[in-house]
């Protein structure tokens, strides 16, 4: 079984001075990374979220909390739900949206990402979501950018997409409860290649949850994932074994460079979720995935289309969620000062 002492459960973990993701308050300033982040800041999110599922549910689905912000969406990679749930979370927040189009913009004639950065944000913006086929490039920008403006992580090469593995969270705790000790997750398929399945690895051992599962072809699960506090499996009928939660995970053949498969069918047969094979599941296990979904590779569309499916519940959690990270990093309390040559600025709480 899982090391248990691997797992992060100090809340204080989440306001070491390196991570940048706090502000000297302590209070979520970028969001980049579910790792390093404590439970109290996870369930704030959580609980916030919570809030806004109730405004999504109205027939006025507005609240002025961000008027007059101005958010920008900088999708280096393509994207249906995230982009489009950033972009709703934000207008429903009465937050002023700019989608820069990257394939029309001055980046196709040779403009670095550090001078595309600072054009925009000499336009006074407040907050770029960023999502881009490198791992690293959130933070990046998150070190580069003017002191005033927030970073959120809209998925980073193969590194983390924390925003997923949150609305994936808050799926979880609306089925299930907000016991996560009691719960055995799985999480089937390329762990190798996916942010989702590291950020939600994460948040899942902060969150204390009983039994996090991983479940893979050797070919596709990391060299040390075992030290990620997580429970390896190479069978799928075994993994899931009684499991509360099964996520499945998307083959992603743009990030594979070489023969990591036989075959998408053979992998089907080995992995592929069938209604059969969720019989080893809990009666009433729910069964998730951040899409795009391949039917017929990774999940059967008996079961993507069947009653233990929320993957559309995750996509309509993924505007609370974002809804939530958005107010709580830009509707932060002025930073406390803590140096000792404050100056008039920071002293009368101005923004840093
Ligand atoms: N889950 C997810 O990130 O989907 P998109 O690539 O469509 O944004």
């Amino acid at each position: 079984m899982v090391n248990k002492a691997t797992k992060p459960t100090d809340t204080l973990i989440g306001h070491d001075a390196w991570n940048i993701q706090l502000d000297k308050n302590g209070q979520l300033k970028h969001f980049l990374t579910t790792e390093g982040l404590g439970s109290d800041i996870l369930i704030q999110i959580l609980d916030t979220a919570e809030n806004f599922a109730l405004v999504n549910e109205k027939s006025i689905k507005k609240v002025p909390l961000l008027r007059g912000k101005t958010i920008v969406n900088l999708f280096f990679e393509a994207s249906t739900r995230t982009r489009t749930t950033f972009e709703l979370a934000a207008k429903r927040l009465s937050a002023d949206v700019l989608n820069i189009n990257i394939n029309t913009s001055s980046a196709s004639k040779g403009e670095t990402l550090l001078d595309m950065l600072q054009n925009i944000q000499a336009m006074h913006c407040d907050m770029f979501v960023v999502r881009h086929s490198d791992s690293g490039a959130a933070h990046y920008i998150a070190n580069n950018v003017a002191a005033n403006i927030s970073v959120i992580n809209a998925g980073d090469g193969s590194h983390a997409h924390p925003t997923q593995a949150m609305l994936d969270m808050l799926t979880i705790r609306r089925n299930k409860g907000d016991n996560f000790g009691n719960l055995r997750v799985a999480i089937v398929g390329d762990v190798l290649h996916s942010r989702v399945a590291r950020s939600q690895i994460h948040a899942l051992n902060t969150l204390n949850t009983g039994d996090v599962r991983v479940i893979a072809p050797r070919s596709l699960l990391p060299t040390g994932i075992e030290n990620m506090g997580v429970n390896v499996f190479t069978d799928l009928e075994a993994g899931i074994k009684d499991a509360d939660a099964i996520i499945m995970l998307r083959l992603q053949k743009e990030r594979m460079q070489g023969a990591f498969l036989p075959s998408e069918q053979e992998y089907f047969q080995l992995y592929g979720l069938t209604e059969e094979r969720l019989q080893s599941a809990k009666s009433d296990a729910i069964v998730m995935h951040p899409g795009p979904i391949n039917r017929g590779v990774e999940i059967d569309s008996t079961v993507a289309d069947g009653p233990h499916s929320v993957i559309l519940d995750q996509v309509s959690n993924g505007i609370a969620v974002r809804m939530a990270i958005m107010t709580m990093t830009l509707g932060r309390e002025p930073e406390a000062d803590t140096s000792q040559n404050s100056t008039s600025a920071t002293k009368t709480g101005a923004r840093t």
